[in-house]
């Protein structure tokens, strides 16, 4: 083959989304690429506002959901969460802020970034749709009873930390013998009360549901399902994963094969919550899973 020929080719199928070539684009790479083979500037890499937000829910599995999306050769994930539309110092520094902390990507490759907290904001909603009303949004759900001893979990262990007293689940949980529905970590369970706030802006095929028990217990088939919603091509393989008996989660392989779990604070042992309050929790949540499963036509095998 002529060297020009070659030279082309691999010119094009470094700017075309294609595997390995693009994925990981760091801003020098971006420049020296459209310097040294004059890309033009509609081809190089650059900050993009995201095509796709994980939106929540917090616990429920976001960071393994975001980190096995970037396994895709065409995704370029956010590192850390931006919390732009649902806190307002940051969402008062504007669209051009927002899109500087994505990273660099290429056209074609999917820009996705995660924050939880936008699925339970009353703000972010809106702000969204006003950013892009065709925005991919997915909303990874886990038993609200689980997400909520997770959740409980994750505040017990950052007061442990600074070596805070916390009380007991059971004690925040009942208020004179009654569930205490305004704990924030039961409010944040209520899926179909956030959910019908997205609902007003965006339609429900704009939003896919990712079944995060599943996603624990076999990612695969999660994934190939959010591969298809955003338009991308079936790379993720089995070969991405690998059971880790240690830390009793699917660990990840990426690029090279070497393999890499969640860190230490994604899969952390819950304390044991007494059955009897597990079972009122539960009936408590029944009815608002009931009004979820028919929010998104899909019921989960929740307690
Ligand atoms: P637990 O730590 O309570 O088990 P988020 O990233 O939204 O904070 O969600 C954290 C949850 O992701 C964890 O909750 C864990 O159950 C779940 N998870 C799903 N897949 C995982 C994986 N492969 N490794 C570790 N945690 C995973």
């Amino acid at each position: 083959m002529e060297v020009w020929v070659l030279g082309y080719i691999l010119l094009l199928s470094s700017v075309s989304g294609m595997p390995l070539q693009t994925k990981g684009v760091s801003e020098r790479n971006g420049a020296s690429l459209s310097s040294s083979h004059a890309v033009s500037p509609a081809r190089a890499a650059r900050h993009r506002d995201p095509q796709a937000i994980i939106i929540g829910v917090r616990k429920g599995g976001t960071r393994a959901l975001l980190e096995m999306l970037n396994l895709h050769p065409d995704v370029v994930a956010a590192a850390s969460e931006v919390h732009f539309f649902d806190q307002d110092e940051n969402y008062d520094k504007g669209l051009a802020w927002y899109r500087a902390q994505m990273p660099p990507s290429l056209p074609g490759q999917v820009t996705v970034e995660k924050t939880p907290g936008y699925f339970s904001s009353v703000k972010a909603p809106e702000r969204i749709h006003a950013m892009n009303s065709s925005v991919r949004l997915l909303l990874i759900v886990r038993d609200p009873v689980e997400r909520l001893v997770s959740d409980y979990t994750q505040v017990l262990h950052n007061r442990q930390q600074r070596a805070k007293p916390y009380p007991r689940l059971e004690k925040i949980l009942l208020r004179g013998g009654q569930l205490n529905i305004q704990y924030k970590a039961i409010q944040r369970s209520l899926y179909a009360l956030h959910l019908s706030r997205w609902l007003r802006f965006f339609s429900i095929g704009q939003i896919h549901v990712v079944d995060g028990g599943k996603l624990i217990r076999d990612p695969l088939p999660e994934l190939r399902r959010a591969e298809r919603f955003l338009g991308l091509a079936p790379r993720i393989s089995a070969a991405n994963f690998y059971f880790n008996q240690t830390k009793g989660f699917y660990c990840l392989r990426g690029e090279g094969g070497h393999g890499k779990c969640l860190d230490e604070s994604k899969g952390r042992p819950h304390p044991t919550v007494e059955g009897a309050i597990l079972e009122r929790l539960c009936t408590f949540f029944s009815r608002h899973n009931e009004d979820f499963f028919s929010m998104v036509g899909k019921t989960f095998n929740w307690c």
